[in-house]
């Protein structure tokens, strides 16, 4: 099975679903960003702090997979020069919503995360990826990626599920019960029912696997980033019943050497 035209199709639909994380900020939030006042997230609540960022204006950021017209058009109004490599039409067109409402530019690429054979090497200053990994089943070949196309001391900052996330039965979570399931690495493809999977497929949810702390940590280390900071994030209690007990997800600040 084609995972990546699988979840095309389950995050366009997720768009028509009204999905959090497909709704345009509005121009309020970018009349601000024009300002100077401005937040991103890479994870469900906790703004990424703004010391990561270097000075925005002129600066060369690559979303990834990053679609959603949420963090795009806040960097572009706040000054960068930002394209979005997505594998969702609608969501890459929620930015291009954005880009015309507010009169921002952002360059939209249509594509998978792993592949960024379309950017030539060294050519970002800033690579985001919001907690979105959890929709390809390995995250080496990105990494590896995302190293390539960012200039001598460019930074990647991502978002991640923590692993632990994935062990509990998620019909039992909706209804607040942590009953441990799933031995990690999990995916839905190997891990659900038949009948669940049918389940997921009618309800156009995407496909999601875990990656594990080496291979999201150690994984960047391996493709020659230099880790520089990080933080734990969850979604507010009343939304996720495990983030009553630990912070659910995390993420993290690494650099390509400026010298190599
Ligand atoms: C949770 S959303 C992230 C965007 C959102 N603005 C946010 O802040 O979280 C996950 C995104 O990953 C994208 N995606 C899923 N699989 C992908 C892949 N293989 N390559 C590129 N993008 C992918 C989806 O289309 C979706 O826009």
């Amino acid at each position: 099975m084609d995972i990546a035209e699988y979840n095309r199709k389950a995050w366009d639909s997720q768009v028509e679903a009204g999905n959090c994380w497909t709704i345009p900020v509005s121009s309020e939030v970018i009349a601000a960003a024009r300002e100077g006042n401005w937040k991103v997230v890479l994870t469900p609540q906790k703004p990424v702090p703004n010391t990561w960022f270097p000075k925005m204006n002129g600066l060369k950021i690559l979303g990834l997979a990053s679609g959603g017209g949420q963090q795009a058009p806040i960097f572009a109004a706040a000054g960068a020069h930002v394209t979005v490599i997505d594998n969702s039409t609608r969501q890459l067109e929620q930015d291009q919503y954005v880009a015309q409402r507010d009169g921002l530019e952002i360059k939209s690429v249509l594509g998978d995360m792993r592949d960024l054979s379309c950017f030539r090497a060294d050519t970002f200053d800033v690579v985001f990826n919001p907690c979105s990994v959890s929709f390809i089943p390995s995250v080496q070949t990105m990494f590896d990626e995302v190293f390539r196309v960012l200039r001598p001391g460019g930074l990647l900052m991502c978002g991640f599920v923590n692993p632990v996330r994935f062990i509990f039965d998620e019909d039992q979570l909706k209804i607040g019960v942590l009953a441990v399931r799933h031995k990690l690495p999990y995916s839905d493809q190997t891990h659900l029912s038949q009948a669940e999977l049918e389940q997921l497929r009618a309800d156009g949810e995407p496909f999601v696997f875990s990656h594990s702390l080496e291979d999201l940590i150690a994984g960047q280390l391996k493709s020659g980033f230099v880790l520089r900071d990080m933080f734990e994030d969850s979604s507010p209690p009343s939304e996720e019943t495990l983030s009553r007990f630990l912070p659910t997800c995390l993420a993290t600040l690494a650099q390509k050497p400026p010298t190599q």
